[in-house]
């Protein structure tokens, strides 16, 4: 299952996030996929609000990796824009953050694409298309394999 909706502005993608937090449920890995600009650390904003977080949320560009605390769930919010495969995120430690058997709390990524094969087995992909300047499609779905 699929649902998609249209956003025409920045403060929209917010709410939008912020509503979908709401009746989140951990652990949970959230895929965001669009390209530089299509509004995957804006969703990421909204997202934490929702989840009651109160701190001023970033790209996590050279960090890689940024934790919030506070809300309803421990957010980890990954950009794995300036790594190239998952070697590169299992020699940084991140392979904990995607077993959900020891994921405590909520993993959202942008960039997943370049570390093919990290994500677990079942999880959730959102993509962020953007229409026009101010205008961008988002879809949600559950992505993987259930058998
Ligand atoms: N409807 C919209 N939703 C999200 N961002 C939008 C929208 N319309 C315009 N923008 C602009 O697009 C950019 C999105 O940036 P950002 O969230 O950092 O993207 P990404 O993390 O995907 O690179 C911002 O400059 C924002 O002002
Ligand atoms: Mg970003």
């Amino acid at each position: 299952m699929q649902i998609e909706v249209i956003s025409n502005s920045v403060e929209q993608t917010k709410k939008i996030a912020k509503s979908y937090a709401q009746s989140i449920k951990s652990p949970v890995v959230i895929s965001l996929v669009g390209d530089l600009g299509a509004g995957k650390t804006t969703f990421t904003k909204g997202f934490c609000e929702g989840l009651g977080i109160k701190d001023l949320v970033t790209s996590p560009t050279f960090t890689i990796m940024n934790e919030y605390t506070g809300g309803r769930f421990t957010v980890y919010h990954f950009d794995m824009y300036r790594l190239s495969n998952k070697e590169e995120a299992l020699e940084l430690g991140f392979d904990e953050y995607f077993d959900l058997r020891k994921l405590k709390g909520i993993c959202i990524v942008e960039w997943a694409e370049n570390v093919k094969g990290l994500l677990p087995a079942l999880y959730v992909e959102i993509n962020l298309i953007k229409i026009n300047e101010n205008s961008r499609k988002i879809q949600i779905g559950v992505k993987g394999w259930v058998g």
